[in-house]
C-alpha cells in the first residue's frame, strides 16, 4: 500500500484537519468489517444526497456503488422521504399474521406488475438473506404440497452469494462465508461457476463462452437423481463475488434443464432487481423466466429494510389446496410488509417510474459507462474489465501471497480521493446509482485510474 495511505496516518491527518469528534467506537461490532483496523482509521458517512455522501469531516464522496447496491434512485429522494415520514406519523406498525394494511397489498401489486408475466405473487421479508431463505423453504414446501416430498435437495453454484442465513450460506459458494459455520444445511450441492478469464477476459456485456456450464446441472441429476432435487438458485449476475456476467445462452440452458427435470429455478435478484441491468429484473433482460425471484435492496431504494420473494402463480397455487381456513405456508416475519418499508417501496417505485430509472441502464448512459470502464484495461494490474447495464467489475492481479490487499489498497486510495467503490477479493465492483450522469462516470474512472497507477 502507498505509504501515504496507511490507515493510521490518514486518520491522524483527517482528525487534525477537522473539528469533528469521533463517536465512541468500542461497543459496535461491525458486520463484514475488519473491526480493529477500521476503528483505527474510521470512514464515517454522515450525510447523503443524490449521488454523493459526505463524511464526518465534511468531505464529499461520490457513491460508486449505490450505497451497497441498493440506492438505485440516488440518496435523499423527496418522494421516498415524505412517504416514510407520513407513514411513521400515521401508523407505525401493523401485525402481518392474520392481519394486513393497505400499503402491503398495494406494494405487492406494484412489484408483481413489474415482474415477468406470470410471476404474480409477492411474499415480503426484511432483507435479501431472509428472501433467500424464504424462497428455499417455499421450494421445499411446494414439492411437498404437490405430493413430491422426496424433492428436498437444494442446488447452488460455486461463487454464489445468497446472504448470510443458514440456507443462504449453504447454497452459497463463498468459502469464507461457509467455513466458519459448520456443515450448514444437509442435502445441498453446487454446480460450477461461470467465471473463465482464459476465454472471456475483457468481454463487453455477456461473455461468449460458457453456456455449456449450465449442463453441470445434468451432473447433479446423474449423481442425486432429479426426483430428489427441489430447486436451483443462482444470481443472474453475481455481484458480491465480483461481478460475474452470465455467458450468452447460459441462463436459458439452465431454465431448459430445470423444466426438463421438474426442478424449480430461483433467480436471486437482490442486486440485479430494480433496474440494475436495464430492465426491472434481469429475468427480463436475459429473457428467462424463473419460478421465483428473490429481491431486496432496490425495492425500497435502501431507505428501509425490505426483501421479497416474487413467485410464479403455479408455485403459489400449489399451496392453495387445503381447507380454506388453514394457514397455507407456515412462514413469515414480524416485520414482513412493515408499513414503513411498504411506504418507502411505493415512494421508490413512483420515483423509478417518473424518472424512467428501471430502463435507464440499457440506454446511452449504460453505453457510456461501458466505454469508460473499459478504458481502464491497459492500466497497471488490470487483468479483466467486465460490465453489464450499470454494473462493472475490474479484476486485478493479486499480490503474490497477499490476496485482496491490492484491491483494498485501491479502495482506500479512492476513498481518499473522494470516491466510494467496493472490493471483493481482488475485484473492484462498481454499481452507481441509476441517476448517475456522464461527468460522475468520468470522475469514477479518473479516480480509479489514479489509484491503479500508484497501487503497489
Ligand atoms: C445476490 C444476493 N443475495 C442475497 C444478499 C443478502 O442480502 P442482505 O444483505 O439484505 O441480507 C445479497 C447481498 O448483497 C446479494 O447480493
Amino acid at each position: 500500500m502507498n505509504k501515504a495511505l496507511d490507515p493510521a496516518v490518514l486518520q491522524a491527518a483527517e482528525i487534525a484537519g477537522s473539528s469533528v469528534s469521533l463517536p465512541a467506537m468500542d461497543a459496535y461490532w461491525m458486520p463484514f468489517t475488519a473491526n480493529r483496523s477500521y476503528k483505527k482509521a474510521p470512514r464515517l458517512l454522515t450525510r447523503a444526497e443524490g449521488v454523493f455522501y459526505w463524511d464526518h469531516t465534511g468531505r464529499e464522496v461520490l457513491d460508486g456503488v449505490a450505497g451497497l447496491w441498493c440506492v438505485n434512485a440516488g440518496h435523499g429522494r423527496p418522494r421516498i422521504v415524505k412517504a416514510i415520514q407520513e407513514q411513521a406519523a400515521e401508523m407505525d406498525f401493523a401485525p402481518p399474521f392474520q392481519m394486513g394494511h393497505p400499503k402491503a397489498f398495494e406494494l405487492a401489486e406494484r412489484v408483481a406488475a413489474l415482474a415477468p408475466a406470470g410471476m404474480s405473487k409477492v411474499f415480503f421479508a426484511n432483507s435479501g438473506s431472509e428472501a433467500v431463505d424464504t424462497a428455499l423453504k417455499m421450494a421445499l414446501a411446494y414439492h411437498r404440497a404437490r405430493g413430491d416430498a422426496a424433492r428436498t435437495r437444494l442446488i447452488g453454484r460455486e461463487r454464489g452469494y445468497h446472504g448470510v442465513n443458514f440456507g443462504g450460506i449453504s447454497v452459497g459458494g463463498m468459502v469464507a462465508n461457509r467455513k466458519h459455520f459448520g456443515h450448514g444445511l444437509a442435502g445441498v450441492d453446487h454446480i460450477r461457476h461461470t467465471h473463465d478469464l482464459s476465454r472471456n477476459a475483457f468481454s463487453r456485456g455477456q461473455p461468449a463462452h460458457g453456456a455449456e456450464l449450465a449442463d453441470d446441472l445434468e451432473r447433479m441429476v446423474a449423481l442425486h437423481d432429479a426426483s430428489t432435487i427441489a430447486a436451483v438458485i443462482v444470481e443472474p449476475i453475481a455481484g458480491s463475488t465480483g461481478v460475474l456476467i452470465p455467458p450468452a445462452g447460459y441462463l436459458k440452458r439452465l431454465r431448459e434443464l430445470c423444466t426438463k427435470h421438474g426442478i424449480l429455478l430461483i433467480f436471486d435478484e437482490v442486486i440485479t432487481g430494480f433496474g440494475r441491468t436495464g430492465q426491472p429484473f434481469a429475468a427480463q433482460t436475459f429473457g428467462v423466466v424463473p419460478d421465483m425471484i428473490t429481491c431486496a435492496k432496490g425495492i425500497t431504494n435502501g431507505a428501509v429494510p425490505m426483501g421479497a420473494v416474487i413467485c410464479g402463480q403455479h408455485v403459489h397455487d400449489a399451496f392453495m389446496t387445503g381447507p380454506e381456513g388453514a394457514i397455507e405456508f407456515f412462514h413469515g416475519y414480524t416485520y414482513s410488509g412493515h408499513p414503513l418499508a411498504c411506504a418507502a417501496g411505493l415512494g421508490t417505485l413512483d420515483t423509478y417510474a417518473e424518472e424512467g430509472l428501471l430502463t435507464r441502464a440499457s440506454g446511452e448512459i449504460g453505453e457510456y459507462f461501458a466505454n469508460a470502464i473499459h478504458s481502464l484495461r491497459e492500466e497497471p494490474h488490470v487483468i479483466d474489465v467486465r460490465n453489464f447495464g450499470l454494473v462493472g467489475g475490474i479484476e486485478l492481479q493479486p499480490i503474490a501471497d497477499a490476496p485482496t490487499k491490492r484491491a483494498f489498497g485501491v479502495f482506500l486510495d479512492c476513498w481518499q480521493q473522494g470516491l466510494m467503490v467496493r472490493t471483493t477479493g481482488d475485484i473492484v465492483a462498481l454499481s452507481p446509482p441509476l441517476i448517475i450522469e456522464k461527468p460522475h462516470i468520468d470522475r469514477i474512472v479518473d479516480t480509479l485510474r489514479t489509484a491503479l497507477r500508484r497501487a503497489v
